[in-house]
């Protein structure tokens, strides 16, 4: 009987133990074939709840439902091997009560097998971070610009432009950090107190629209891939453009195709002699 020996994955405490070390990398994931391609590369996907704005054209993430999740979940872990997976929780799956925010988490990483999960929230969410970290789930927290609040914060702004908004970001980071988290999700933060937080924190800072000097930094992987011709956000830098290169391919692909150049007798199946 041949032993085969799986490579294991980085685990939310692997990731906890980089700040101070080296940078952390990641970048959403989606998809199989995706995650594949990035997992060598990242030490953990993120299943954002951003799927609903990238691949179902949402508006928002706030229709963006568990089961929507735990697909893409399953989806990301079956293309991966080496990358933490951290799945999201959608709007409406956690904020109800510790009990309800359990028994979805517990559902995530029971029906996904990834090995933690992502929750927007601040110090009103602390309570919640403990109760799950305290009975076995891993919490990534997310504070500073938190989609799934656009409904009352009214947008997409970047926080942290006066006094109020820089206590109330400090006191959230700090309630989530104390609150057991293994990451802190900064997103749209204004720069220094993006750095400030991360100098005051135990556990990493993963940065998006936040600072370099938070302890890693994160991306939707279709803004960094290019995929998004019509809006390029001021913190998202495109690592390729693939957006021109799917439109080109796409005509190039027309074109034969009504010139009768594709297929070609090379593309056709033959009865062997
Ligand atoms: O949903 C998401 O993709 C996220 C990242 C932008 C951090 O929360």
């Amino acid at each position: 009987m041949s032993v085969q020996t799986a490579k294991r994955r980085l685990s939310p405490a692997n990731i906890e133990a980089l700040k101070g070390e080296r940078p952390i990398v990641s970048l959403t994931a989606y998809t199989t074939p995706i995650a594949r391609l990035l997992d060598p590369h990242v030490d953990f996907l993120l299943v954002g709840d951003s799927v609903g704005m990238v691949l179902y054209g949402l508006d928002t993430t706030v229709g963006v439902t568990l089961e929507m999740m735990i697909a893409h979940g399953q989806a990301v872990m079956r293309g991966s091997q080496q990358a933490c997976v951290v799945i999201d929780m959608p709007f409406g799956s956690y904020q109800e009560s510790k009990e309800q925010a359990f028994r979805s988490a517990a559902r995530i990483l029971k029906e996904t097998g990834c090995s933690a999960v992502k929750l927007e929230g601040g110090a009103e969410m602390a309570e919640t971070v403990e109760f799950l970290v305290s009975r076995g789930i891993p919490v990534l927290g997310h504070v500073g610009l938190m989609p799934q609040l656009v409904n009352t914060t009214g947008g997409y702004r970047s926080v942290g432009r006066n006094d109020k908004e820089v206590a109330k970001i400090r006191r959230d980071a700090k309630a989530i950090d104390d609150a057991g988290a293994f990451g802190i999700v900064i997103e749209g933060t204004v720069e220094p107190v993006a750095r400030e937080i991360t100098a005051e924190l135990r556990s990493p800072t993963i940065g998006i629209g936040a600072s370099p000097a938070c302890d890693g930094q994160i991306l939707v992987s279709d803004d960094m891939l290019g995929l998004f011709n019509d809006f390029k956000p001021r913190f998202v830098k495109h690592f390729a453009e693939l957006a021109p290169a799917i439109s080109k391919a796409a005509e190039e692909y027309a074109n034969e195709v009504k010139a009768r150049a594709f297929p070609g007798i090379e593309h056709t199946f033959q009865v062997k002699k």
